[in-house]
């Protein structure tokens, strides 16, 4: 059976869980029972040690996380209410009867794993799950004496574990596949990175994380803990002996590359120095110690080297898939590109050169079994399932609430040019990853080098748009479902598509306004010619940014169906496509007309930029009057470069990125 790139296209074959236990009241077992309960209010979780001290402290810690959460506003006082009721701690194994998942994440001590699950598995059900967290040991290797090994495998979290979305979820032989589908699309329903990897041990994270800290340690024959670390920071955002210090991690690289070296071979063995020193002397993140040219140029190419020569090998190996390791060290490690991303920016006769290099430095270490460029995914951002003939195009980009920019744009263009001719595909869809937004917009961390340049910023309009209009010629239809938040630009994206079905829950927003720019990419020109009867609430969208409900939507046409949940969102888009098959209607050319704008209150000022308010409706009003969508569209790119120049933008833009509430009084 093969999995979905999109877990949460996966039919479950098991309900949620309704008791889980946490066995291990330590430093990561506490944090995933959090999450837990967070993500599944109503769920039982019971925290399982064999020391009541080490509850006690792990019960505390969680109730000040709430009240943190509280203080912050992150967390409503039912919430509160319901992520601490049914949380319970217990050191009788009794009280594992009757759970239907059991989560340890009490050792990596293999023995002891074992001897843990053989207790577990004397007391649960033969289907209830049971999973271990660990950095390192093999699946097969923990679950070898398990009467009943297709409920079993490993969840590898990330620290802080309730807040880090990564997780590994090992997909080993042993396992039923419906098992690793289940827990890759729970994971992904509440909030989670679900990454799947091979059984190698390691697994895809800590074979970078681990060597790279191990290569960094064998650096320090010739340099400094804070030299290292300061000629890393172009590469993650702290470097390794910072994050070791912070984490104690020099027994568990010393415990994982032993395991890499007896399975895999000596060049692997822990550096010795891991064993004579307990904290590094080293610099903090963004701090930088003076590193002489030549030694500077040896540490980056031998951490260079280290990185690529890992990925390329999990690559070759099928640990994990290409666009999973560059995600997943971006966001459960830190690193500010992904290996593979690296060696797409330094090119392929600079990546050739490093990994010689490191060939000719660390014998025995991995290199590249094909040319450089075959180890780039075809896709980064986006994922691709296949669903009754339908192509379903998922945005992936959880760090940003799948924001677009225009990598991600080209990436949808690139695979419905790929399958629009192909007859056996009858159309697209495109959906948001996770449960929390379709797309949060255009990505607002790439404006601040546009501003105050009309004409690369209308160029960036166009550009972002090279998407859209190929949608609005495409005969081949294509749905947009709505998972959940849809703003700005992802709203823009929507509204091009050839039908919308949403969410019950979904929610449509054109902040732009509150950013002091306005909606560039078509949210100005086209909704009035779809769907003129909502040409009222679409002002009140774009000048004041008022919030859309998918109901209201559905009531106003903008929304073609209104869904329950992903799977039957995703269902509902699938047959839509087919229902559209030869029945795509362009989007009208001619001039529409459209009702005055309401004045905005005196009271709203601050919040809002009279220039910027002023620049909607003239683009609004001329949009309207143009006769073709062409001409239309470009009032739209020309006002988005206009709005760059303002110092609204520049006020809203960094206010976002800081941040703060903007503050548009004194903007004008
Ligand atoms: N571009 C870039 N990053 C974005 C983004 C966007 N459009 N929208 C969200 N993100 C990022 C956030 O900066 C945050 O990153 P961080 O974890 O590194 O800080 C992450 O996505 C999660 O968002 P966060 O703001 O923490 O979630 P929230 O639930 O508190 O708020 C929103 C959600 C959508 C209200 C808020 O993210 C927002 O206002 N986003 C901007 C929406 C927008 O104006 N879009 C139009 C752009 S033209």
């Amino acid at each position: 059976m093969n999995a979905r790139a999109n877990p949460l296209l996966e039919t479950p074959a098991r309900p949620l869980p309704r008791h889980v236990a946490v066995i291990g009241a330590g430093a990561i077992g506490p944090d995933i029972a959090y999450y837990l309960k967070t993500a599944l209010p109503g769920l039982k979780v019971t925290l399982l040690d064999v020391r009541q001290e080490a509850i006690d402290a792990a019960l505390a810690r969680l109730a000040g996380y709430v009240d943190k959460a509280v203080q912050r506003g992150k967390m409503g006082t039912e919430q509160a209410r319901h992520a601490l009721e049914g949380l319970e701690g217990s050191t009788d194994y009794g009280a594992l009867a009757g759970c239907d998942w059991v989560l340890e994440a009490a050792t990596e001590d293999l023995a002891l794993k074992r001897r843990i699950f053989a207790d577990v598995e004397a007391r649960v059900a033969s289907d209830a799950v049971i999973t271990s967290n660990t950095s390192s040991l093999p699946a097969g290797r923990i679950f070898a004496d398990l009467k009943h090994p297709r409920r079993a495998t490993v969840t590898h979290f990330f620290a802080p574990a309730w807040r880090n979305p990564a997780v590994e979820v090992i997909a080993w032989p042993g396992a039923d596949h419906a098992l690793v589908a289940w827990l890759r699309r729970l994971f992904a329903a509440t909030g989670k990175l679900p990454l799947a990897t091979s059984d190698a041990p390691c697994f895809v994270l800590d074979r970078v994380f681990d060597n790279w800290c191990n290569e960094a340690a064998l650096l320090l024959a010739g340099a400094t803990a804070a030299q290292v670390d300061s000629v890393a920071g172009e590469f993650v955002h702290a470097g390794p002996f910072f994050v070791l210090n912070l984490a104690h991690g020099n027994p568990i690289i010393v415990e994982t590359n032993n395991l890499q070296a007896d399975e895999e071979g000596e060049h692997y063995r822990p550096a010795s120095i891991f064993r004579s020193v307990e904290r590094w002397h080293t610099v903090a993140p963004g701090r930088q110690v003076e590193v002489p040219p030549e030694l500077r140029e040896r540490i980056r190419d031998r951490l260079l080297g280290v990185l690529l020569s890992q990925a390329v090998d999990i690559v070759d190996r099928g640990i994990g898939g290409a666009a999973d390791l560059d995600l997943g060290c971006r966001i459960a490690l830190g690193f500010r590109r992904g290996p593979l991303e690296l060696m797409r920016e330094l090119g392929e006769a600079e990546c050739a050169r490093v990994l010689r290099r490191f060939a000719a430095e660390r014998p025995g270490m991995p290199s590249a079994q094909r040319p450089l460029a075959q180890y780039q995914p075809a896709e980064r951002h986006v994922l691709v399932d296949d669903a009754d003939r339908v192509k379903v195009i998922t945005l992936r980009r959880p760090e940003a609430l799948n924001a677009l920019h225009d990598e991600m744009t080209d990436e949808i263009l690139a695979v419905i040019r790929r399958h629009e001719a192909d007859p056996r595909v009858a159309g697209f869809v495109i959906v948001g990853y996770g449960t929390k937004a379709f797309c949060a917009g255009a990505d607002i961390g790439r404006f601040p080098s546009l501003l105050g340049d009309a004409d690369a910023a209308a160029q960036y309009a166009r550009d972002c748009s090279r998407l859209l209009v190929h949608l609005d010629r495409s005969p081949k239809p294509v749905v947009a479902a709505l998972n959940g938040m849809a703003l700005g630009g992802g709203l823009e994206l929507a509204m091009r598509c050839h039908a919308i079905v949403a969410d019950r829950r979904a929610v449509m927003q054109l902040p732009e306004v509150g950013l002091g720019i306005v909606p560039g990419i078509g949210a100005m020109v086209v909704p009035y010619r779809r769907w003129p009867r909502a040409a009222a609430v679409l002002h009140g969208m774009l000048t004041r940014g008022e919030r859309l409900r998918a109901g209201q939507a559905q009531e106003l046409g903008i929304v073609d169906e209104l869904a329950d949940g992903y799977q039957d969102l995703v269902t509902r888009a699938v047959a839509r496509v087919h229902a559209l098959a030869g029945a795509v209607r362009p989007i009208s050319d001619g001039p529409v007309a459209v009702p005055a704008f309401e004045p905005v209150p005196p009271a709203e000022a601050g919040m809002r930029s009279a220039a910027i308010v002023a620049l909607i409706e003239q683009a609004v009003r001329e949009a309207a009057a143009a006769t073709t969508l062409g001409e239309a569209l470009e009032i739209g790119y020309r006002a988005f470069g206009t709005a760059a120049c303002t110092a609204a933008a520049r006020e809203g833009i960094a206010a976002f990125l800081a941040k703060r509430s903007p503050d548009f009084a004194a903007t004008g």
